[in-house]
């Protein structure tokens, strides 16, 4: 299977408003696709719709060649246990420890775990992402930085062979993003597709494979990071238009 993921036709409204317009791509397996563009154009909104966590309005988001919104709770579980999500907004329980953030994945998705196994893994885990505090404290006790280092190791548990990152480097200091970089480049040589927002052109130019430009909700362009690269007007619109 060439693409894992598929968006045919894919529109999302909510309150009055089309946030996303008849948009389709594929993502190849074991690729990585950065999406670029304005505040508020629909990246955010895309990733969602393409990791199954939004319900198109319109059309179809096909994983593995079959539709999210048909699955069956076996097929969704195994979906989920699949991919994983880096938010915006880190998006980690409020009224939650750390431990039990990360725990819950696990207890979820490996429900034979040993606790003692469980612990092990989120040690291990909260080490390579650089998180150095405690794990017993809840995320409000943690800066927008250290809360996305969490919200990584969360991504990491259960070993996901797709990869949704959105905005995951913005708040972090240069080596802590390249510490988050090395554990991406290394999954991509172990075959994880990677769709990721970024604004950081370094970055991109580290990881991307593809690079697709939203603007007003639509796919701009979508196409190889050489390709876009090496046309003048784009690559200058990509360091200027966009504020990259
Ligand atoms: N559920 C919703 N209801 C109403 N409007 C929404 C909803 N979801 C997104 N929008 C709007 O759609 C637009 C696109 O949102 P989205 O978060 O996808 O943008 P983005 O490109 O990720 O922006 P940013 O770079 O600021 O993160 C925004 O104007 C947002 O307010
Ligand atoms: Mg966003």
């Amino acid at each position: 299977m060439i693409n894992i993921i598929e968006l045919k036709n894919v529109s999302f409204s909510a309150q009055d408003r089309n946030v996303i317009q008849s948009v389709s791509a594929s993502f190849n397996t074991g690729k990585t696709t950065a999406l670029v563009g304005p505040s508020g154009s629909g990246k955010s909104t895309v990733l969602k719709l393409a990791g199954g966590l939004l319900v198109p309005t319109e059309g179809e988001v096909l994983y593995r060649g079959n539709n999210v919104a048909l699955m069956n709770r076996n097929e969704n579980l195994q979906f989920r246990c699949d991919s994983a999500f880096v938010f915006q907004d880190s998006a980690l329980w409020a009224n939650q420890n750390l431990d039990q953030i990360l725990e819950l994945p696990l207890k979820i998705h490996f429900p034979e775990m040993k606790k003692k196994d469980r612990a092990q893994k989120i040690k291990s885990l909260t080490e390579l992402v650089g998180y150095k505090k405690e794990l017993n404290i809840r995320p409000s006790r943690l800066s927008m930085g250290e809360q996305k280092l969490i919200g990584f190791a969360r991504a990491l548990l259960c070993s996901p062979t797709l990869l949704y990152l959105d905005e995951w480097v913005e708040s972090l200091d240069e080596n802590a993003a390249d510490r988050l970089i090395g554990i991406v480049k290394k999954m991509q040589k172990d075959g994880v597709t990677v769709l990721f927002v970024c604004h950081d052109m370094r970055i991109i130019k580290i990881l991307a494979d593809y690079i697709m430009i939203i603007i007003d909700g639509q796919i701009v362009i979508h196409d190889t990071k050489e390709n876009i690269m090496n046309d003048t007007e784009l690559s200058n619109y990509l360091k200027t238009g966009l504020a990259l």
